[in-house]
């Protein structure tokens, strides 16, 4: 049976400022993007739905425009933080694929139902 695993301290969970984790997954090495978004944790793969290259333009760099929305450095898509949806660009409407998480006690863990199939 699976259990719940350490992803991150909360406290390194920043309003509006996104940042890579790498997560071990039934053998394989899986990039996350995480955020906090109106006081809530986010996570999903760090997998952009259009072309499936990563998001960030360098090692745990990202992009954002002025609305405080996740940018793809490959082809501009723009992804809003509540559900992770692309609101702009070439995959319009697709979803970044959320990762089940929970914080409590100063911890956020990811849930033994995550979603890491890439
Ligand atoms: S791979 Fe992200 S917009 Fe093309």
């Amino acid at each position: 049976m699976k259990t719940d695993e350490f992803l991150c301290c909360a406290d390194e969970l920043i309003e509006g400022q996104f940042s890579e984790r790498r997560f071990q997954s039934e053998g394989e090495i899986r990039y996350l993007v995480v955020t906090r978004h109106r006081g809530v944790a986010k996570a999903w793969l760090n997998v952009c739905p259009h072309q499936g290259r990563p998001l960030n333009w360098a090692p745990d760099r990202f992009l954002s425009d002025d609305q405080g929305n996740l940018v793809c450095a490959a082809h501009g898509a723009v992804f809003e933080c509540d559900q992770g949806r692309c609101i702009s660009g070439p995959c319009k409407n697709a979803n970044l694929r959320a990762v089940a998480i929970e914080e409590s006690d100063g911890q956020v863990r990811i849930l033994p139902d995550r979603t890491l199939s890439a």
